[in-house]
């Protein structure tokens, strides 16, 4: 028997993350389809500009919170405002997240506070914070962004691939603790896209690296297309899904000199 496809028209979707980059195209992807969006990030003059010419184009409902979730208590002041504005999310996309480069000594203490808190933890409490309600309806789909960088230690974006690390693994095991349940949790994992991303990571891109990037429509397509399906975890890309499963094969010592030599090349000495 084929899969039902998953229907988005009216569904209320949360996406963190949405003033740019890849959350900025699930945005525009999930209107298109008929979702209701609850776009969250904290340039909230961007998230309003976006959902004026949602609502206008696709006749959709669209909520704007501004929430700052690299915050301890970020998750909870955002569900508080969920309840508040009584709202229910049928679809969590977990997107947020930041990078920072260089040596980790030379990163504040601070710095990778924030980037932990965004990228685990906020995602974390989320993720446990819209179940119970999922599970009483016994339907639901919570999306994670994680990176290709989780499946690899990468020197000089030490705590950024370890948080990504985490991502993968945390949503492979709870995607399967709920397999006999109809919510389904998935992990996209993009590579190198054109976003924001690099440059708040600190990180200046070669000029020939935007070229081989991919685009953010393609990525959050992609995502997409895995939360349809169900499907526990995508690699973003042909060519990305042919790097990690080529990694497999090589050990551990030179993976390491590997992977800090291809992010050296890409590096931007000016
Ligand atoms: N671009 C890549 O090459 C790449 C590759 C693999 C994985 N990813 C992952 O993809 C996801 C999306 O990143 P992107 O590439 O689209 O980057 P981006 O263009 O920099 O977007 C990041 C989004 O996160 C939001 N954000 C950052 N800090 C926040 C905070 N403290 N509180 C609330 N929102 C915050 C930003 O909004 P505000 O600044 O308005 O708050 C923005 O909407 C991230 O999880 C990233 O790790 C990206």
């Amino acid at each position: 028997m084929a899969a039902e496809i998953y229907n988005w028209k009216n569904k209320n979707v949360m996406i963190t993350g949405a003033s740019s980059g890849i959350g900025a195209s699930f945005a525009d992807e999930l209107a298109r389809k008929g979702a209701n969006l609850i776009l969250v990030a904290r340039r909230e003059d961007i998230l309003q500009d976006t959902a004026k010419d949602l609502q206008k184009a696709h006749k959709i409902r669209v909520e704007v919170i501004r929430q700052d979730l690299a915050k301890a208590e970020a998750a909870e002041e955002l569900m508080a405002e969920i309840e508040r504005r009584e709202l229910s999310i049928d679809v969590l996309i977990n997107n947020a997240g930041i990078g920072s480069s260089g040596n980790f000594t030379a990163t504040e203490v601070s710095e990778t506070e924030g980037l932990i808190n965004l990228n685990v933890v906020t995602l974390v409490k989320l993720t446990r914070l819209v179940l119970p309600q999922m599970l009483e309806r016994d339907d639901g789909r919570i999306l994670n962004i994680g990176s290709m960088v989780g499946y690899m230690p990468v020197p000089t974006f030490t705590s950024y691939a370890a948080s990504k690390a985490f991502v993968v693994s945390f949503s492979n095991s709870l995607s399967y603790e709920l397999r006999k349940t109809k919510v389904k949790v998935s992990v996209l994992s993009p590579g190198a896209t054109q976003t924001e991303f690099f440059k708040s990571s600190g990180y200046k891109v070669k000029s020939l690296g935007d070229k081989v990037m991919m685009d953010s429509t393609e990525v959050a397509r992609q995502g997409i297309c895995a939360v349809e399906k169900g499907k526990r975890s995508t690699i973003a890309g042909c060519i990305n899904k042919i790097s990690i499963f080529l990694l497999h094969f090589v050990p551990p010592c030179i993976k390491l000199r590997l992977v800090y030599f291809i992010s050296k090349l890409g590096r931007s000495k000016h």
